[in-house]
């Protein structure tokens, strides 16, 4: 029978215990959630900032939706462009200092539209060791040469770095989706620079919550656009809505624009999510109590469990991961916080490397001090019974 592989590969991974599935969230607010008629405290979301179920962004969406459209009716090179389009291109650009922003329906695409275009005719990718799979698999489908370099290794990418003569794209993230450290760019770019290769920034994690007005990883580390040319970043994280943008200079603007396959066959994002997106950024960028929030709930998670003895990352972001190591301990894990009104996803290979299975714990602005006393103590209690 063809695709005889469906079936064996289900087998193959319900029997490593790596078998997914959704579960139904039947209702939610900042730090909680309901699935099954039961509320739990939600230390699962990248939604940093706690913008996604506010109700002040609940009702900024509704007058968004009283003046533009739910859907732009056609890609952006026909009809799809509109003005709430530009207002966010236009907005991001002059806050982020760069030439030019472009929109895309989600950061997988942006990555793979940049990855794809600007490598469409070979070259070589030298990408982070744990960079994401939206970046990975788009540098495996092209005729480009990818290695991957040490995690957070800036020697390691110099001696690659120095072995290249081809166009060369080099690519890392500003905050580790799954680990929650952060790359030493500072000492990257400069290497990067000095070969005439580009930096690819993929800050799905900081943008929102790193930098003084919440500008990301770049704003923090002082890096213009001639230090990282192509900045890519979702707005299904920090800022709570959905979509993604790249920032670039003009001429790698006019490239993708004219070569970019995501960008050029894809619905322009909706109007009405765009419109709310540069809302959900001015509160971003006026609210700096929801970045002093993170940081002392980020704080007070990591002095209590230190105290309980949990063995933390070095992480200093909202992803504070528990890493377990085998899969069953990780989701039986879960599974007793659950239990006890915590949700808390395993995170298993391919995800993770093998052996390194986790509870990727997230801390948002949204929790209460006493909701991370309470996470600290369930978790502390079922890491004690495993050990
Ligand atoms: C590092 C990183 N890059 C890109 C993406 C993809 O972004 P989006 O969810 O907007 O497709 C994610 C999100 O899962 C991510 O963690």
């Amino acid at each position: 029978m063809s695709f005889a592989f469906v079936a064996a590969d289900l087998t193959a991974r319900r029997a490593a215990g790596l078998y997914r599935h959704r579960h139904l969230v039947e209702e939610a607010e900042p730090g909680r959630l309901r699935l099954d008629g039961r509320w739990y405290l939600n230390f699962s979301s990248n939604d940093y900032l706690g913008l996604a179920y506010s109700p002040e962004l609940q009702s900024v969406a509704e007058s968004c939706a009283r003046q533009h459209p739910s859907g732009s009716g056609a890609s952006p090179l026909v009809t799809g462009h509109l003005q709430a389009h530009t207002q966010l291109e236009d907005y991001l650009a002059q806050q982020l200092g760069r030439d030019r922003v472009l929109l895309f329906s989600s950061g997988f695409a942006a990555n793979q539209a940049v990855i794809q275009t600007l490598m469409r005719h070979g070259g070589r990718i030298l990408a982070d060791k744990l960079s994401h799979a939206s970046m990975l698999d788009a540098a495996q489908h092209g005729p480009a040469r990818l290695q991957r370099f040490r995690h957070n290794d800036a020697g390691h990418l110099g001696q690659l770095l120095d072995k290249t003569k081809d166009d060369c794209l080099v690519m890392t993230e500003g905050v580790f989706s799954m680990d929650g450290d952060q790359a030493p760019l500072a000492k990257m770019v400069l290497r990067v620079n000095d070969a005439g290769a580009l930096m690819l920034l993929d800050d799905a994690h900081g943008f929102g919550v790193l930098g003084n007005t919440g500008l990301g990883t770049v704003q923090a580390m002082g890096l213009d656009q001639s230090r990282v040319p192509l900045l890519m970043a979702t707005f299904g994280k920090a800022v709570g809505t959905s979509g993604a943008f790249v920032a670039l200079n003009e001429t790698l603007y006019e490239y993708l624009l004219n070569f970019g396959r995501h960008y050029i066959y894809s619905t322009a994002i909706s109007p009405l999510m765009a419109a709310l997106t540069l809302k959900s950024l001015q509160l971003i960028e006026t609210q700096g109590w929801r970045r002093q929030r993170l940081q002392d709930n980020i704080q007070l998670f990591r002095r209590l469990a230190n105290q309980a003895g949990l063995p933390l990352m070095e992480s200093q972001t909202a992803i504070q991961p528990l890493l377990v190591g085998s899969v069953t301990r990780t989701v039986q894990l879960a599974e007793y916080a659950r239990q006890r009104g915590v949700w808390l996803t395993a995170i298993r290979p391919p995800t993770v490397p093998p052996g390194s299975s986790r509870l990727r714990i997230t801390v948002t602005a949204a929790h209460e001090q006493a909701q991370i006393k309470a996470l600290v103590k369930v978790v502390a209690g079922g890491y004690a019974l495993g050990q």
